[in-house]
């Protein structure tokens, strides 16, 4: 790139990049400013908006994203778009669950190998047997799955909605796939019968009970805030439980001097450019497939109008029911 244009790019992201400079050295700034300029005139000449999850790096989440929030967040404003193009900074069950609910407009996932460990876990036919050896059980199938095995369910849940979707079923029993440690959660806050699967996710999987008496005696006063994806004995140890939104806002009313949020590295990050006051104490686990989603790729994806998510009509309309009715929960 000629210099004139390198300085007028570095002029152009140099507000964006004060929200950032506490996670990127300055020296390496012109190596993003440049993906970053592109893909903000590309959004306009696409008409295209980037959703992005909490996940996401510092550079995506606060700088070309137009939408941010938990995996419930994403599939209400997916549903609400207007935009021509949806770009899902996120895994791929979630551009899945936006194209569900947003059919006649483009999306988008700039990697198709975006993945999730949950996702993987369970098939749609593991779901038709666990239907045969529970005869007239409902199924509650959280969104991190594959479009097919949400079109097994009778209903689809977050993180942040899970215990309301659950009980709104008034029934006595109900099978809770594929997340055995957010199953195992919520089962402790209901009288609801909860049979499990055992999926687990990688991420929070690798947290346990020890890690978090290590940080409370070399941190005195943490406050330790966990995702429910975490196992049971983790969330127990914890001050608080609840979906990467959840967490969010628990920061912002509380304020906690010293706070240790027991997920995705990125959240912590994200977290900490809007409230630089708190301490964020930081040992967190890394998600492979959300760092699977770079500038580089969305740049990619804008450019070529790939990777298109297409879902298989048979498939989405059942799916989408059931990701329909977990919105009609409030
Ligand atoms: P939420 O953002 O819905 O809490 O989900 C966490 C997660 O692991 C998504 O992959
Ligand atoms: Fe899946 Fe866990 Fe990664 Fe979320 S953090 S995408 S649940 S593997």
């Amino acid at each position: 790139m000629p210099l004139a244009s390198a300085s007028s790019v570095l002029e152009r992201t140099a507000p964006l990049y004060n929200r950032v400079s506490r996670f990127i050295p300055a020296f390496e700034w012109p190596a993003y400013a440049d993906d970053i300029d592109a893909i903000l005139r590309l959004k306009k000449e696409r008409n295209a908006v980037i959703l992005a999850h909490n996940y996401q790096t510092p550079e995506i989440f606060h700088c070309v994203s137009d939408l941010v929030g938990d995996s419930l967040a994403l599939a209400r404003m997916a549903q609400d778009s207007d935009a021509d193009v949806i770009v899902l900074a996120g895994v791929h069950f979630m551009a899945e669950t936006a194209k569900l609910l947003n059919p006649t407009r483009m999306v988008l996932i700039s990697d198709t190998n975006a993945g999730c460990s949950l996702a993987e876990s369970i098939t749609a036919a593991d779901v038709r047997a666990l239907r045969l050896k529970h005869p007239g059980v409902p199924v509650v199938t959280y969104v991190n799955t594959s479009a097919a095995v949400k079109a097994e369910s009778d209903m689809c849940c977050t993180s942040g909605n899970a215990l309301a979707v659950v009980e709104s079923l008034g029934v006595p029993k109900v099978i809770m796939i594929p997340d055995e440690y957010l199953a195992q959660n919520i089962a402790k806050q209901t009288d609801v019968e909860i049979i499990t699967w055992a999926g687990h996710c990688e991420v929070h999987e690798r947290f346990t009970p020890n890690d978090v008496r290590d940080m409370r005696d070399a941190y005195p006063g943490v406050v330790v805030l966990a995702h429910p994806e975490c196992p049971p004995n983790v969330v127990a140890e914890s001050d608080f439980a609840g979906s990467t939104a959840a967490m969010i806002k628990y920061v912002a009313d509380n304020r906690p001097q010293k706070v240790v949020l027991l997920t995705e590295c990125s959240m912590s990050d994200n977290v900490a450019v809007q409230y630089p006051e708190l301490d964020f104490v930081r040992p967190c686990n890394l998600c492979p497939h959300m760092k699977r989603i770079t500038l580089g790729n969305l740049r990619h994806s804008l450019e070529t109008l790939t990777h298109e998510v297409l879902i298989d009509p048979s498939v989405a309309e059942p799916a989408r029911r059931a990701v329909e009715r977990m919105l009609a929960v409030r």
